[in-house]
């Protein structure tokens, strides 16, 4: 695709309630503020990046007993609708594929909290938020950024930084988002969980979530939703891979791109590694999230 085909794509950002959100998005909010979920309905929340997809299917394959073929009835955003996302050509908006569906449904946002529609609070409904490292996050954002035609362009990685440490990238400040629910996650019953700590362990996230969901599945139906929920199986699922949606420009990177914990490494200068580190500690001061940067 030329670069002026990309940038007709190309939406600015507009602030809601101080976050800025693509402006499609910031224009459906009213709709989504008013959402009332049902309290069987559950949400699954998260910075963009930070492995909802994979959240998504672990509660998807949980709900059905670890059966696959139920599982690919439909690509994830079908399954499992984004809360706020717009209509575009081939795509309802979220809030049309929930009024769509009976509960219990699963949602998926990367709302910050304070835009969360209250009737999920009101109703006490469930809540999975999904957190990772802040330079993994921001890694993995900055490739996807250069795929998803709809978010404004990148530029080039310094500025790029930058733009993540001043939270100007849509959905706004990664810092603000990952502290507001774990401070909320007691009160409101958030089950609060970590990239890192399902790479590491798996299986024992996903009984985690097995348990939070109040189901009990047997041993080997949890070992094949351990399987069937690897980066190598999901990558090649073409229901949970992303690979047929027309605004992703997959030449650029893939949805499903590496997969791994550490790999800022291979992106951040020393330089910008101490820079990021010294804002971070300031940002994050008064409160500690024990987020892990390499396993
Ligand atoms: P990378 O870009 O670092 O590879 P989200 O679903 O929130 O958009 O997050 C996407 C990120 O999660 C991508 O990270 C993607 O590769 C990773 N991911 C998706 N499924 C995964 C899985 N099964 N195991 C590990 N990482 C996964």
């Amino acid at each position: 695709m030329s670069k002026d085909q990309e940038d007709k794509h190309r939406c600015r950002l507009v602030t809601v309630k101080g976050v800025p959100l693509v402006e499609p998005v910031a224009d459906n909010y009213g709709a989504v503020s008013s959402f009332s979920p049902d309290p069987s309905d559950l949400l699954i929340a998260s910075y963009p990046k930070a492995g909802t997809t994979w959240v998504q299917e672990i509660v998807d394959l949980l709900l059905h007993n670890g059966d696959i073929e139920t599982c690919k009835r439909a690509i994830t955003p079908s399954r499992m609708p984004f809360l706020e996302n717009s209509a575009r050509p081939g795509l309802s908006s979220g809030i049309d594929l929930l009024k769509a569906m009976d509960p219990p449904r699963v949602i998926k946002t990367h709302l910050a909290f304070q835009l969360i529609p209250k009737g999920f609070w009101e109703n006490k409904c469930k809540v999975i938020y999904v957190a990772r490292n802040a330079k993994d996050n921001l890694v993995s954002y900055f490739h996807f950024d250069q795929m998803y035609l709809i978010h404004p362009d990148p530029g080039p990685w310094e500025g790029y930084i930058q733009k993540f440490m001043r939270g100007e990238l849509p959905w706004g400040s990664w810092y603000d988002h990952v502290k507001t629910y774990w401070q909320e996650r007691e009160q409101r019953n958030i089950l609060y969980t970590f990239y890192e700590d399902m790479k590491e362990n798996p299986r024992r996230e996903v009984e985690r979530i097995m348990r939070y969901l109040d189901l009990s599945l047997s041993d080997d139906v949890i070992s094949r939703i351990v399987e069937l929920t690897s980066f190598e199986k999901m990558k090649e699922n073409p229901m949970a891979n992303y690979s047929s949606v027309p605004v992703f420009d997959q030449s650029m990177s893939t949805f499903m791109r590496k997969g791994q914990v550490g790999d800022w490494k291979n992106h951040f200068t020393p330089g910008q590694s101490a820079e990021f580190d010294e804002d971070y500690k300031k940002k994050m001061k008064h409160v500690h999230i024990p987020f892990r940067t390499q396993l």
